[in-house]
């Protein structure tokens, strides 16, 4: 049977392509999106997408992820650097985690430098801007 990715994005991504372009570029969530999912139908996944500003909401769609994905691909956003309780949900639900940035985040503000989810990651990508998630997608492919 073929695999189902969730890919979830957090806080403030719903503006890639406006937001700080110099950092994180100027394709949209939409087009990211998009890319994701052809990539992944080229791998002969599915991969299913989620945006969401609110901890809570990310924290409901990764449990619902449990029995419907494979694996998980977070952007957490600032999530990243503060949120136990996003880690303790990705823990909870025992699916294999790849965290992706946009930005290399460990050449940015060291409140930057410390994530929550690495510790519980099968992998962190930080820095090759969309390539990360497409990378995510390629390891999860080959696992
Ligand atoms: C980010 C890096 C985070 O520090 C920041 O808060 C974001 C985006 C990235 O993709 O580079 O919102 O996760």
């Amino acid at each position: 049977m073929s695999k189902t990715v969730l890919i979830l994005n957090g806080p403030n991504l719903n503006l890639l392509g406006t937001r700080e372009p110099q950092i994180y570029g100027s394709m949209t969530l939409a087009d990211l999106e998009r890319q994701c999912t052809a990539h992944a139908e080229g791998l002969g996944m599915q991969a299913l997408c989620f945006q969401s500003n609110h901890e809570g909401t990310l924290i409901d769609r990764i449990h619902a992820a449990r029995g419907e994905c494979d694996a998980i691909v977070i952007n957490a956003g600032a999530y990243t650097h503060t949120s136990i309780a996003i880690r303790d949900a990705l823990s909870g639900v025992a699916l294999p985690v790849y965290e992706v940035h946009i930005s290399n985040v460990h050449a940015r503000e060291g409140f930057r430098h410390h994530s929550y989810i690495a510790a519980i990651a099968r992998a962190v990508i930080a820095g090759l801007g969309l390539r990360g998630y497409l990378a995510a997608l390629d390891a999860i492919a080959e696992a």
